[in-house]
């Protein structure tokens, strides 16, 4: 989705802490940015097709002064990626940055056009700048027509919105789209997320959905909509800047994949008993969880996949039933939930639109609520009942690795909470999953090891045009995630499978021009069967690359061209284990294709839009 930023303070600094704002974001949206800057009462305005560079090429050595600045950057929803349609938009004095949409622009649109504005862009967000002017035309103040503005338009956003006739103000507006203040001396920040504005200020303050601040260079005043005032708490955010440095690696991904290890740690840390016999999580009520007769997990993409396995495990440890959901698909699927139906909702962002609505409408519905976030206090983190956060530092890059290994982490401890309070596993079964849990970050260390072999692989196998994914089990799962890291970053198509439904249709698809991946650690239950869809597909001539454990397929080299190996582990650690060579496949592919690994075309880190 987009990228807002925003700031008040000194003249001289505007325009750079707009523009690094934008680049810290820019993977939020990219098809398009801009910046307006108003020295005084007068607004400068810079916009650009294509991304932050483009701006910063237009912008040259312009001194762009001014004390106060907005800035954006796009991914397209209504209206082509353009310099016209672009962000900021204008109304006579007004400029305005917009993330979201705005449900009910065209009637909006039809109204302003009968009081003469005229529209130059083919987006919704050009309402608001016409919408306030109009306010502020009729004689009504910046605050007033901002709020009279606000209260006009339906659906999730996040506005940003000043005006020459007030030239000391910036009034934002978050409405199921995050947005937060940044607090400085003299000088205060705005931003769509944190990472835009973190080396300047650790002080935050999170808006509400139906907030509205006015942010000035000494005052920040939070109303709601109808101007009623209201107390939002400063908060000290710690985020590394470092995190959004790549650190000597080509790409955010592959640092990302290369932070799994520490990432692991970092997770595991405060969660397992210093001399390993336990696991706790601290400040989930396990009481709560007691009661607990059914369990449905969802979320969006990779964090859905992580879902699926999340079911496998709570199920094979604590006998809970477990559904799993995509959120886009339950909220309309009519779900049966009542006061003992726990909802884990995973989401790497805190912020996707699909998976936060869907959790309103758990709640709605009496669910008990357990968000499994990355994102300190995001959306999905403050709107749930519990939260349990998966600590893999801020991931960048748009395709999700180190949370997505976290969140398998995560799902396995909780498992073990679930399954301990239940009595389903003793003492010394937790016991011995510590020691598969404490392992994790040295067995992924062993695997990023397989590196320059998964390269070789990469050169291979990039001129493919089809890929197909086969697994059982916990890894099936794992072959839709591997299917889709290819997809998102390489653009190549790929489709993960269940093994076993291969031969009900899908192995039409097979011949020589087809490479199949099997995902299949040896300790796996149905690891036989496997070798069975292996010998059927080898039949029909397709291209065998194996992921197995160590000597998983010494008896079986006849029927595979490349052969994988990671090492022996614990069956429900597996899928930790075993998509990290396949996001290195992915990336080294992708890289080979030359497409943009760390932002591909389409997409956006967080999408927060249904
Ligand atoms: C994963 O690589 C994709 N970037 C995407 O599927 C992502 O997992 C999905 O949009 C959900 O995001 P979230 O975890 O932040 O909710």
């Amino acid at each position: 989705m987009c990228g807002i930023v925003g700031y008040i303070g000194d003249a001289k600094k505007t325009k750079q802490i707009l523009l690094e704002g934008l680049l810290r974001l820019e993977y939020r949206g990219y098809d398009s940015s801009g910046i307006a800057v108003l020295n005084k009462s007068v607004t400068n305005i810079v916009k650009a097709k294509g991304k932050i560079a483009e701006l910063q090429k237009k912008i040259g050595k312009e001194k762009l002064e001014g004390q106060l600045g907005i800035g954006h950057t796009r991914w397209a929803t209504h209206g082509i990626a353009s310099e016209v349609n672009a962000h900021p938009h204008t109304s006579g004095t007004t400029s305005v940055v917009h993330n979201g949409i705005i449900e009910n622009y065209v009637e909006l649109k039809s109204e302003l056009k009968q009081k003469g504005f005229k529209f130059i862009s083919d987006t919704d967000s050009e309402i608001l700048a016409h919408l306030v002017e109009s306010g502020l035309e009729n004689g009504k103040s910046f605050t007033e027509s901002a709020r009279g503005a606000f209260k006009k338009v339906k659906g999730a956003c996040a506005v940003v919105v000043i005006t020459e006739r007030e030239p000391e103000k910036l009034i934002v507006l978050r409405n199921f789209s995050p947005v937060v203040v940044g607090l400085g001396e003299n000088e205060n920040y705005i931003a769509s997320d944190i990472p835009a504005i973190i080396p300047y200020t650790n002080r935050i303050v999170y808006l509400e959905d139906g907030d509205m601040a006015i942010v000035e260079k000494n005052e920040v005043t939070i109303t709601d909509l109808n101007g009623t005032e209201v107390k939002r708490e400063e908060v000290l955010v710690s985020s590394d800047p470092a995190s959004f440095e790549k650190g000597g690696f080509k790409h955010f991904m592959l640092k990302e994949i290369y932070e799994q290890p520490r990432s692991a740690l970092d997770t595991l840390r405060g969660k397992i008993s210093g001399d390993f016999s336990s696991i706790e999580l601290a400040g989930i009520n396990t009481k709560q969880l007691n009661k607990i007769k059914k369990i449905i997990t969802l979320g969006c993409g990779t964090s859905y996949h992580s879902c699926l396995i999340g079911k496998l495990l709570i199920e094979n440890l604590s006998r809970i039933p477990v559904e799993v959901s995509i959120a886009s698909e339950f909220r309309y699927s009519n779900p049966i939930i009542d006061q003992d139906t726990l909802v884990i909702v995973v989401s790497q962002s805190g912020e996707t639109a699909d998976t936060s609505e869907a959790l309103l409408e758990a709640k709605r519905l009496g669910a008990k609520t357990l968000a499994i976030t990355n994102v300190f206090n995001s959306k999905i983190a403050r709107e749930s009942d519990q939260v349990i956060y998966t600590r893999a530092g801020t991931e960048i890059g748009v395709a999700s690795t180190k949370a997505f290994t976290t969140q398998l982490l995560v799902f396995y401890i909780l498992s073990n909470i679930l399954g301990k309070a239940k009595g389903r596993i003793s003492e010394e079964d937790i016991s011995s999953n510590v020691k598969s849990l404490v392992g994790v970050p040295l067995l992924i260390e062993k695997i990023l090891k397989l590196d320059d072999q998964i390269k070789a692989l990469a050169q291979k196998y990039n001129n493919f045009n089809n890929f197909i994914f086969l697994g059982r089990g916990l890894n099936f799962p794992i072959a839709l995630e591997g299917a889709l890291k290819l997809k998102e970053i390489s653009y190549i198509h790929a489709e993960g499978y269940a093994a076993g439904e291969m031969k009900h249709g899908p192995i039409a698809l097979v011949d020589e021009n087809v490479p199949v991946l099997f995902i299949a650690p040896k300790n796996g239950a149905n690891f036989t069967k496997i070798i069975g869809n292996l010998r059927e597909i080898k039949a029909r001539n397709g291209l065998v690359i194996f992921l197995t454990t160590e000597k998983g397929a010494d008896e079986y080299k006849e029927y595979i061209d490349d052969l994988i190996e990671i090492p022996n582990c614990d069956y429900n650690i597996s899928p930790i284990a075993t998509i990290v060579p396949l996001q290195l496949f992915a990336y080294h592919i992708a890289r080979i294709k030359g497409t943009d690994i760390d932002q591909p075309r389409n997409l956006a880190k967080v999408v927060t839009v249904e």
